[in-house]
């Protein structure tokens, strides 16, 4: 049986360029290239998840523009049931500024009918939750609609992965909710450095932190990242958050979970666009075992 995992979270297209310089303020430069692609936290953690052979729920809201549409039209195409995806006339699609240089990405997100998820919206979802193996969110709604949610996970005793991105502040009692955290190590520095010892000391079990190319940190230890050739890091992080919340509802223990989460990061990173490299169950099996 397939595992049930259900994303709550935000919905985005990208619209990426790519430029040799990035202008400086008042400055134009002349860039290479342009592309609009699915995106946004949630859905790409949903496609992470659904390509490595879970069943997916959607939970989030897009506009009723052009951009909706593709959205719908990708779940569909994913296998991701989105019932759980409303269309807001009132608001446009979730959109994300992206440039690319060299390596390195500026992002600028413009939420739109992402912010019009509330708390009402998302208890609407209380059996769903309750039926899900996992849940996983991330920090592209608004912060009542995430403490809702988290809130009904703990409620109905629902394992949830908390992908704390972009960072914000939630009270320590709502950290000590989740299965697992997922900050990488800019988020970890900035929500972490001053929470109490007492709590910090009932959260190291539950924080697992991404640190780029050079791997993930549980527990005190280094789970290495795979080494390959970069080209574009968005959405490395969905990659992962996808991907762990697969292993954990399939029963792995964390340590594994994270070195299969590592292997998607690794293909997903080795081409532009946040859902693009995304491996299959069959193309990371692959590159797992080396054959
Ligand atoms: O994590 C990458 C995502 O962040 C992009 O797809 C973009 O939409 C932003 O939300
Ligand atoms: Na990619």
């Amino acid at each position: 049986m397939k595992p049930v995992i259900t994303v709550i979270g935000s919905i985005n297209m990208d619209l990426i360029t790519i430029t040799d310089d990035f202008p400086q303020q008042g400055e134009t430069v002349i860039g290479k290239s342009f592309e609009t692609k699915p995106g946004g936290k949630g859905a790409n953690q949903a496609v992470s998840a659904a390509r490595l052979g879970a069943q997916i729920q959607m939970v989030g809201k897009v506009g009723m523009d052009a951009f909706g549409t593709e959205m719908m039209a990708m779940f569909e195409r994913e296998g991701i049931q989105a019932d759980g995806v409303g269309q807001n006339p009132d608001t446009s699609t979730g959109i994300a500024s992206i440039t690319i240089s060299n390596n390195d990405n500026r992002i600028i997100v413009a939420p739109g009918a992402n912010h019009t998820v509330d708390a009402a919206y998302i208890t609407e979802f209380n059996e769903v939750i309750r039926t899900s193996d996992v849940v996983l969110i991330q920090f592209e709604l608004p912060l009542s609609a995430i403490m809702d949610a988290i809130d009904l996970c703990a409620a109905v005793g629902t394992p949830l992965i908390i992908n704390p991105a972009p960072a914000a502040e939630l009270p320590d009692e709502y950290w000590l909710k989740a299965a697992y955290i997922t900050p990488n190590e800019t988020e970890a520095t900035k929500l972490f450095t001053d929470v109490d010892v007492s709590v910090l000391e009932r959260l190291q079990s539950k924080l697992i932190v991404t640190k780029g190319s050079s791997g993930v940190s549980y527990q005190e230890q280094l789970i290495p990242a795979y080494p390959v050739e970069t080209l574009d890091t968005t959405g490395a992080g969905d990659a992962f958050n996808g991907a762990l919340a697969v292993a954990l509802a399939e029963g792995k223990d964390v340590y594994e979970a994270i070195r299969f989460a590592n292997g998607a990061a690794a293909l997903a990173v080795q081409k532009v666009g946040a859902q693009e490299g995304m491996p299959t169950r069959k193309e990371l099996d692959a590159f797992l075992t080396g054959t």
